[in-house]
């Protein structure tokens, strides 16, 4: 059965918006985990506009699931991530002026410095996920500079506009899913997923983990995160 992964960046967005201490990422992540989810995700931002290092830390000691760090492969944030040792680090692309991750990381035009990275945290015992797009080539590469895992990037399928444009990119991310468990990697899915598109996707036996976040706590903040969460729950599962 396939595993939710709460992201609670925007539990944090919502306490940096007035720079304070409430509402606490913290305390989010500890009432997903008692509404029976399977781990918890944060991205750790260069500009760190939503999550600080100290949720990191605090959450490394109290999370009782396990603790994925969503991250860009930079050597301060890296040197972060050896020294706090989440369960798996998953590189994405990151640039300061996107709202949000914007698509999959370029892996193939950029191997020796995604593998360097990579070998990095394996080193520390860090299991390591990239975060691509459905694109055998970005997939292949994945698996030539050793990542443990690919998160195929299901960001377009959740932005289609129409069914038509959505099943093409159901089929994109069906396609990505079977030609990286054919050659040994491990997939999670994540980006946009909500609880309307999410359903879809639960039949692909391959896929591990549901990466998950604003539209989780979207719900949250009208019915509670424990309601949310045993919401999405029921979808993934
Ligand atoms: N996976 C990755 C790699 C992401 O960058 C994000 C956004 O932080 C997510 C999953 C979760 O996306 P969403 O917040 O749209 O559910």
């Amino acid at each position: 059965m396939a595993k939710l992964i709460v992201n609670v960046d925007h539990i944090a967005t919502v306490r940096q918006a007035r720079m304070i201490t409430e509402p606490d990422p913290v305390t989010g992540a500890a009432l997903a985990e008692l509404a029976g989810c399977h781990g918890i995700i944060v991205h750790l931002r260069e500009d760190r506009r939503h999550i600080q290092d100290r949720d990191v830390k605090i959450l490394r000691q109290t999370i009782k699931t396990k603790l994925n760090l969503e991250m860009a492969a930079v050597a301060n944030i890296i040197e972060i991530a050896k020294h706090v040792k989440p369960d798996m680090s998953c590189l994405v692309p990151e640039k300061r002026e996107e709202l949000t991750t914007e698509g999959g990381l370029d892996v193939a035009g950029q191997k020796e410095h995604i593998s360097n990275a990579v070998r990095e945290l394996k080193s520390s015992g860090i299991t390591v996920s990239l975060f691509v797009d459905a694109d055998d080539n970005q997939i292949l590469a994945s698996k030539e500079v050793g990542a443990d895992y690919v998160e195929i990037h299901t960001g377009h399928y959740s932005d289609a506009k129409t069914r038509k444009e959505q099943d093409s990119e159901f089929k994109k991310i069906a396609k990505g899913v079977e030609y990286a468990s054919s050659m040994g990697l491990r997939v999670n899915v994540g980006h946009g997923l909500n609880y309307r598109n999410t359903q879809r996707l639960v039949p692909i036996k391959e896929i591990e983990e549901f990466s998950i976040g604003h539209s989780i706590i979207a719900r949250a903040v009208l019915v509670g995160i424990d309601q949310a969460v045993r919401e999405m729950l029921e979808i993934v599962q």
